[in-house]
This record gives C-alpha cells, sequence and structure tokens, in this order.
C-alpha cells in the first residue's frame, strides 16, 4: 500500500504592518501612529520649477519639490517621524518629475529661536554657500546652536 506523506504546511509570513501611516492629498499629507492613533505630524509640498538657482547654478529650469510646511508635534519630535517624511517627499519628488530633488527655507515659524537647521544638515541638505554648510557641519559636531542670522531662513536643496 502506497501511503502519500504531505510535509508540514508552509504559511507565508505575514507581512509586518507598519507602526506609523502617511495619508493626505492635493500636496497635503499627515501621519499617525496606528498603535495609538496619535497625530503625529503634517507635511506640505508644491512642485516648482527652479531658474538660475544658485545652488543648482543651473540656466535651464529644473523640477524640485518645494517643502512649503513639515511640522511635528511636540511631544513626537525626536523620535524619527520628520525623517519619515522625508523619505516620504523624496518618493513624491520622483512620483512628481523632480527626480528626487527636494528644497525648503529652513526655518522654524513656532519659534525662530530653535531652529531646524540641523536636522536638515544631518539628512543630507545643503545651502548654496559653502560657508554655511560649514558653521552647519562645525555646530552640529560641537553642539551648539544655529546662529541668529541663519534662524531668519535659509533655503536648503537636496
Ligand atoms: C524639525 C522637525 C521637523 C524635526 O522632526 P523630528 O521628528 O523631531 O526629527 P527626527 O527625529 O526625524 O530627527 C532626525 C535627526 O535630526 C536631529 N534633529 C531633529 N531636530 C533637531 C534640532 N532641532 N536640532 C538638532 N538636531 C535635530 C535628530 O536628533 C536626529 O539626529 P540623529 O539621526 O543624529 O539622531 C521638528 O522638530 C519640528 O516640527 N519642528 C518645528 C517646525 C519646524 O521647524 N519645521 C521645519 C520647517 S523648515
Amino acid at each position: 500500500m502506497n501511503i502519500n506523506c504531505i510535509g508540514p504546511l508552509k504559511y507565508p509570513k505575514p507581512n509586518k504592518i507598519p507602526n506609523r501611516l502617511i495619508y493626505g492629498s492635493n500636496s497635503q499629507y499627515r501621519m499617525v501612529d496606528l498603535l495609538t492613533g496619535s497625530y503625529l505630524g503634517k507635511l506640505k509640498v508644491t512642485p516648482t520649477e527652479l531658474k538660475n538657482n544658485t545652488f543648482y547654478k543651473n540656466k535651464e529650469p529644473i523640477k524640485s519639490l518645494y517643502i512649503n510646511d513639515l511640522w511635528i508635534v511636540p511631544f513626537f519630535r525626536r523620535k524619527n517621524a520628520g525623517s519619515e517624511f522625508v523619505k516620504f517627499a523624496k518618493i513624491l519628488s520622483y512620483k512628481e518629475g523632480c527626480k528626487g530633488r527636494l528644497h525648503l527655507l529652513a526655518y522654524n515659524y513656532d519659534n525662530p529661536y530653535q531652529a531646524p537647521h540641523k536636522f536638515w544638515r544631518k539628512l543630507g541638505f545643503a545651502s548654496a554657500s559653502e560657508k554655511e554648510n560649514k558653521i552647519l557641519d562645525f555646530i552640529i559636531e560641537n553642539d551648539i546652536d544655529v546662529p541668529p542670522d541663519m534662524c531668519q531662513g535659509t533655503f536648503m536643496f537636496k
């Protein structure tokens, strides 16, 4: 008598459910924590064309996604929500034909003395001014504040 044995069934591994969800439309997005339902922050972007830009030094217009607004609820700051939004913005940039380019005005409208420049610099953004980039690298390395003259707003690109 032939007995056919069936080996243990192999189930596909379940997909890991992400802890955070970004949703939105019309260039405005929100992030929520799926475990607690907490609202974490918001992002607003606009595809733009840059002409005669000091960073790209381009003559022909090039497309870059402008980050109009990125804001994380104070309680949830320094927990990577801002970085995750920037990764998402990069995907949007490709989707909008901006080839991954992003730019923004680094300025904290909530509190001008808590300038976000170090956050952007750590994520690889740069000012068109090499001097400003050196200052930012120096203040990150030495853990000091952004100089007041830069707190008024610095265009940064990636
Ligand atoms: C700036 C902001 C978006 C950062 O979001 P976040 O979720 O706190 O940032 P992350 O946790 O992803 O931080 C990523 C890195 O940047 C660093 N970082 C974040 N904010 C920083 C700050 N104000 N100063 C120095 N470093 C900072 C983090 O320590 C982390 O560095 P690490 O990788 O070495 O650990 C958030 O602080 C915020 O909403 N600020 C108020 C609004 C604002 O200024 N928006 C920007 C407008 S241009």
